[in-house]
């Protein structure tokens, strides 16, 4: 007893009397004094789409995630309205035979992308559709560029881009993303959609992405892992950085972004608070397919309660200052949010 008053009055003169515990101690009072919360709102749900009808095709290295024929988008894109999720994100996985040297099928204003775009709007107008800019999903050498000999050309690069965002726009796409790191792309990008007459087409820039191995399994769903030569360090940062975060995102904003984004996410959170904190802009992170998949493989094996470490993840995003999480568990945890 003499003990436990000694370490009390210990206590007591080391903390001035403040007990954090205090505000712990109910659900209601945690509830009461908690910072930051996700919801619904905050999630924009990545949607992979492939040509023809029929089931939904697994994709192996991330379970519950599927290529979806365009009629299943546009069911997607309902449920996404129906729980209240603001926006989804296309990724197509295009033919290997439509694939070239110079990712031409991204300016098919009948593209995948662009025709599913067109059937989500015309069927589910009130759910924002976001579309990736980058020529991945369409080169043979599964680069987000055109290459010359062995490097990726910026400027020609950007030129493709620029008509790939106005085929998306002309679709109907709402948020254009521009993903594939060229220097300059969005002033370009922003300059082109102005000069169509799509002043009011958002841009998202991928701001601050990594060199990263975990868009791995992003790859084998899209079907550009297998095709790319070498790897992409020459246009996405190199992950030993932090500074140049701020660079390419003051870049951005200056050239006309709307929103930055941050890629990957949770082994990023640093970069995120950063942006955040330094810009007043929208800044969202993007946690990558790999990122799914670590949560994903332990819930499988027992290891961790998947449901927890994913609602755990989310609001790790908010803590540090995004406004929202590109998310493969955006529908998932849109249902747990609901209590359903
Ligand atoms: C394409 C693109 C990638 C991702 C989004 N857009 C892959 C890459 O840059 O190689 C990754 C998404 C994910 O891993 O979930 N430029």
């Amino acid at each position: 007893m003499t003990r436990c008053s000694e370490t009390t009055q210990r206590i007591d003169a080391a903390t001035g009397g403040t007990r954090l515990r205090r505000l712990r101690q109910h659900d209601w009072t945690r509830r009461l004094v908690r910072e930051t919360e996700v919801t619904v709102n905050d999630l924009i749900w990545p949607i992979f789409v492939r040509e023809g009808s029929g089931a939904d095709e697994p994709v192996a290295a991330m379970p519950g995630v599927f290529r979806l024929s365009l009629a299943r988008c546009v069911d997607a894109a309902r449920e996404a309205r129906d729980l209240g999720i603001p926006v989804i994100a296309l990724f197509p996985f295009t033919d290997p035979a439509l694939r070239d040297e110079g990712g031409t099928e991204a300016v098919n204003d009948a593209n995948l992308v662009c025709r599913t775009t067109r059937a989500i709007k015309e069927a589910v107008p009130e759910v924002g559709i976001l579309c990736d800019v980058a020529l991945d999903p369409y080169t043979s050498h599964g680069h987000d560029g055109i290459m010359r000999g062995h490097r990726i050309d910026n400027d020609a690069s950007v030129e493709m881009l620029c008509r790939q965002a106005i085929v998306q726009a002309k679709a109907g796409c709402d948020i254009i993303g521009p993903s594939d790191m060229m220097d300059g792309r969005v002033a370009c990008i922003r300059a082109a959609l102005d000069a169509e007459g799509f002043s009011d087409t958002l841009i998202m820039s991928y701001a601050a992405k990594y060199a990263s191995a975990f868009y791995g399994p992003f790859r084998e769903a899209v079907g550009s892992g297998s095709m790319l030569r070498g790897d992409k360090r020459t246009y996405q940062m190199d992950y030993g950085n932090g500074a140049e975060a701020l660079r390419e995102a003051e870049q951005d904003i200056a050239e006309g972004a709307d929103m930055i984004m941050v890629k990957p996410g949770m082994p990023y959170l640093d970069i995120v608070a950063k942006l955040a904190q330094n810009f007043a802009m929208p800044t969202f992170a993007y946690q990558t397919s790999g990122e799914y998949s670590m949560i994903m493989a332990a819930a499988a094996n027992g290891w961790l309660d998947g449901d927890r470490a994913m609602m755990e993840s989310l609001a790790a995003f908010k803590r540090a200052g995004a406004a929202g999480v590109l998310s493969y568990f955006s529908p998932r945890v849109a249902r747990r949010l609901r209590g359903a």
